[in-house]
């Protein structure tokens, strides 16, 4: 690692204006702790509360972006501190603002031969039948911008098609329907541009939720995940593909389905994944021996403009 005073005073951006503003604290604060027991001069900047202009009259070097989903994870942060000239965390503004976009994400990705379920986008005039004549039951429908399992619905008959279309378009203008992949669920961390050992997930029922994602105690994680090594190596190298394709860079977290015949199938691209001790890219990197502290260090160390 680089000498701590090396980084200078460090901003770790968390909390916002996000539906996702509590993962986000919880995120930024375990950040924050991880880089001050580094010996780095690293500060909690909750942007709801100080304007984006403090970080300048502040003085402040570099910035660890750990807010979530809009306003944070979706390119807007990136291009304002590319104005001031602050290197930051992560994607540019290019890639953050595909990331978020789960239509324009597989666009690109289908674009570039990287599987993704196949998918229609809905509007109040959709009808029911019509895409569950297309796509098969169950399909899952889903807000394209939102992060946390937020909106979505796995539709299992046709009568509950509506009532998960009303709810997604609450969240978000664009609303997605998508084929249904049933089978083992993993997700791919990236480090240091590289893929690091894969995470499965296990949720009661197969039902990887808002609920089972953060307050459930049912959802199993296993890393090392199990599968066959070639799988592993050739998820591995798929999921470096979907993140350069779309521009990524440094860190970032694909979520992939399995089918029953072991295809891989990407789901979407987070740009700024949960950083606290449970999450899931800090367990991938625990697997290939890098602890937290040291995971948000090197995060930090690849802070740029451009
Ligand atoms: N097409 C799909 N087939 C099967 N399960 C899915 C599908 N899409 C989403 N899921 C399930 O829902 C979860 C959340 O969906 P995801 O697209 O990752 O949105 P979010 O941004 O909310 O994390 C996934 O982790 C997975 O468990
Ligand atoms: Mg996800």
């Amino acid at each position: 690692m680089s000498n701590p005073g090396d980084l200078g005073k460090v901003a770790v951006l968390m909390g916002g204006r996000s539906a996702e503003r509590e993962i986000s604290l919880r995120s930024g604060n375990m950040v924050l702790a991880a880089l001050q027991r580094k010996g780095i001069d690293a500060r909690a900047f909750d942007p709801r509360d100080q304007g984006f202009e403090q970080l300048q009259t502040q003085r402040f070097n570099r910035v660890f972006i750990a807010l979530h989903g809009r306003f944070g994870e979706d390119g807007t942060v990136q291009g304002a501190l590319e104005v001031m000239g602050i290197p930051y965390t992560g994607s540019g503004v290019m890639a953050s603002a595909l990331a978020m976009d789960k239509w324009r994400t597989k666009l690109v990705w289908l674009a570039s031969g990287i599987a993704t379920p196949a998918y229609e986008m809905l509007t109040a005039d959709s009808q029911a039948a019509d895409v569950t004549a297309r796509l098969g039951l169950p399909l899952m429908v889903k807000p394209a911008h939102e992060g946390s399992s937020i909106g979505i619905t796995k539709v299992e008959s046709i009568e509950k098609f509506d009532a998960a279309y009303e709810l997604a378009a609450k969240h978000d203008g664009s609303v997605i329907a998508e084929q249904f992949i049933a089978g083992r669920e993993v997700t791919a961390a990236i480090l240091n541009d590289q893929a690091l050992p894969l995470v499965r997930i296990e949720a009661p029922q197969g039902n990887y939720d808002y609920h089972n994602k953060y307050f459930g105690e049912a959802t199993k994680y296993h890393c090392p995940s199990g599968l066959p090594a070639a799988l592993e190596v050739r998820i591995q190298q798929e999921a470096l593909a979907a993140f350069r394709v779309l521009g990524c860079q440094g860190w970032g977290r694909l979520d992939v389905m399995l089918d029953a015949k072991d295809q891989p199938w990407f789901l979407e691209m987070n740009t700024v994944p949960g950083m606290t001790d449970h999450s899931l890219v800090p367990m991938a990197a625990r697997a290939s021996g890098v602890p937290f502290d040291d995971v948000v260090v090197q995060i930090l160390e690849a802070a740029h403009v451009g």
